[in-house]
């Protein structure tokens, strides 16, 4: 469970996760606000993208849609994987269940004995680097550790596909660092690859994580840029980004697209057409020309 696995170049893979023509709008008449227009998003099997854009700009509305948490108003999500998996920014862990028994949770709701569930907690628990914290409650763990204890929790089924909006986002620096790290090693250290969409602020946590790394064009209503492909081996480390060259090329093209999106914002024309970035723009490369 812990090698690496060859990972199938993702544009060879099957359709996971499309996103036809997704709009959503919340509220009716005059106070209605549309939050996403014209979403076009194709994640393949064992792909892992991030979502990129500023606070407020409909990531988290994005990803509930993504999800199937939400429906959409206009067009289509079409999900075609089973086994879903969220982290959300909050830990979300049950207060009166101690850390191991709250990895095992799901694990027992979908009937792994007592036993193997356990085990299975034990394990995940070290891999996240809490070993011998199982005890504990959440109140006794740090913001990090409750993140850990998440983290575990998420990968305790196996999912085939992760949903992840800002996991790390309200940890400090260096525990977001290292967060991050133990999320692409557990990554790469399934089985099968698995499909993962994240929601993120962060430049460098997406070019550390992602594949693919999609600017979102700050609205409202939200829309999508041009990808930024990132083609380096995963699992990748902090270490090896900071001099690496195409990660350097990654880099300037998210930020001159989210800089580009956050230029566009006030720009909505009077007939409601939009005027962001069209989502159909080809994919850059990171690579150096
Ligand atoms: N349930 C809701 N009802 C009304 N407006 C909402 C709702 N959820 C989100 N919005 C609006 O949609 C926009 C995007 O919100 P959100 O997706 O939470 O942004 P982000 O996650 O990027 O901070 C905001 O203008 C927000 O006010
Ligand atoms: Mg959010």
């Amino acid at each position: 469970m812990t090698a690496t696995v060859e990972h199938r170049p993702a544009q060879l893979a099957p359709p996971a996760v499309v996103l036809r023509e997704v709009g959503k709008t919340f509220g009716t008449g005059p106070d209605a606000v549309t939050a996403l227009r014209d979403i076009k998003l194709t994640v393949r099997a064992g792909e892992f993208v991030c979502l990129i854009g500023a606070s407020g700009c409909g990531k988290s509305t994005l990803l509930n849609v993504v999800a199937g948490l939400e429906e959409p108003t206009t067009g289509e999500v079409d999900l075609r994987t089973a086994r879903p998996s969220f982290m959300f920014q909050e830990s979300a862990l049950l207060p009166w269940l101690t850390a191991g028994r709250n990895v095992e949770l799901p694990l027992q709701l979908s009937g792994v004995g007592r036993r193997e569930r356990r085990e299975r907690a034990e394990s995940l628990l070290s891999l996240v680097r809490l070993d011998g914290q199982g005890r504990k409650r959440p109140h006794e763990l740090s913001g990090g550790m409750r993140q850990r204890v998440s983290l575990a929790r998420a990968f305790a089924t196996e999912p085939r596909v992760l949903f992840l909006d800002e996991p790390f986002g309200a940890l400090d620096a260096l525990t977001r660092d290292t967060l991050q790290q133990d999320l692409a090693q557990l990554c790469a250290g399934r089985e099968r690859p698995v499909t993962t969409v994240m929601i993120t602020n962060s430049v460098e946590e997406a070019i550390l994580l992602s594949d693919r790394i999609v600017p979102i064009v700050t609205g409202p209503p939200a829309s999508l840029g041009s990808p930024i492909v990132v083609e380096l081996e995963r699992p990748r480390t902090l270490a090896q980004l900071a001099h690496d060259e195409q990660a350097t090329h990654a880099r300037a093209h998210v930020v001159a697209a989210l800089t580009a999106s956050m230029q566009r914002r006030p720009r909505t024309s009077s007939t409601g057409a939009p005027t962001a970035l069209s989502a159909a723009e080809p994919a850059v490369s990171g690579k150096p020309a």
